[in-house]
Order: structure tokens, then sequence, then C-alpha cells
């Protein structure tokens, strides 16, 4: 079983970016952490970060996985073609947010990734990352 991890734009500047709300950890760290929690939950995962809005929606078209965890960034507010291409696929998605969107300018409470996700998880700094890939295996564990 594979997941996808798939950080939107500027998740590329962790660690230096306001790390008053987005933390001190570097991507590199991230997903060190997210890749040794996916082996010992018995999933391979494959991170990926991209800035681009398009070259996330044919990331995801390939369809090459069982699920899919996605930090939007700031597309989640705007994005209907990332919000299109996971509803194309047609496979589960966790969203995921380092901050609570839900906390801060209402420009972020809008999600456009949510209606086509099964949850979102939000607010709970890098570790985020971690939840998402717990509820990632409780989704494939399904029957
Ligand atoms: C974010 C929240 C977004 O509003 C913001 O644009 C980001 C990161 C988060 O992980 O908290 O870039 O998705």
């Amino acid at each position: 079983m594979k997941a996808l991890v798939i950080h939107g734009p500027n998740l590329n500047m962790l660690g230096k970016r306001e790390p008053e709300v987005y933390g001190t950890k570097t991507l590199e760290q991230v997903d060190k952490e997210v890749k040794a929690l996916g082996k010992e939950l018995g999933m391979e995962v494959e991170c990926v970060q991209l800035n681009g809005e398009g070259e996330i929606a044919g990331r995801i078209q390939k369809g090459d996985f069982d699920v899919l965890v996605i930090n939007p960034a700031a597309y989640t507010h705007t994005s209907i073609t990332i919000r299109d291409a996971i509803a194309a696929v047609g496979k589960p998605a966790i969203e995921v947010h380092i901050s609570n969107i839900h906390k801060r300018e209402e420009y972020r409470r809008k999600s456009f990734i949510a209606e086509v996700s099964v949850g979102q998880i939000s607010g709970f700094g890098t570790d985020s990352y971690l939840l998402a890939m717990r509820a990632a295996a409780g989704i494939l564990a399904r029957p």
C-alpha cells in the first residue's frame, strides 16, 4: 500500500518560514519522520514538495498511490484545480495543515479541498502529518 505525501507551495521553506507559525523543523526532517512512521505502519511512502498548482494536479493525476496525504498550503483556499484533480482520481485524501487554519485569518477558513477529503487535520504543528499517516493507515485497513 502506498501513501503519496504532497507538500504545497512554500513548504520547502519550513524551518525558516514564520517559525512562530510553522515551527523550526525543516521539510527534510518532517519527511524523515513521516517515512519512518509509514514504515512502522507497513506503508510505502513517497514525499514530494511542489510549488506550482498545475504541477500538483499533474502529480495527483498519475494516481500511483492508494492514499493521498496533502498539505495544499495556500492553494487550499483558492484551488478548484487541485480539488478537481483529487475528485478525478477517486483515491482517499487527507487534508493536512501545520497551523490551525480556523484560528487564523478569515481567508484561510475556506478550504476547497475539504469536500473531496476523508477528513482534515489542522493545528498540530508538523505532527499533523504524523496524525495523517495514522489516519491513512486506518483508511487502508478498512475492509
Ligand atoms: C498551511 C496553512 C495555509 O493557510 C498556508 O497558506 C500555508 C500552510 C499550514 O500548513 O498551516 O502555506 O497549509
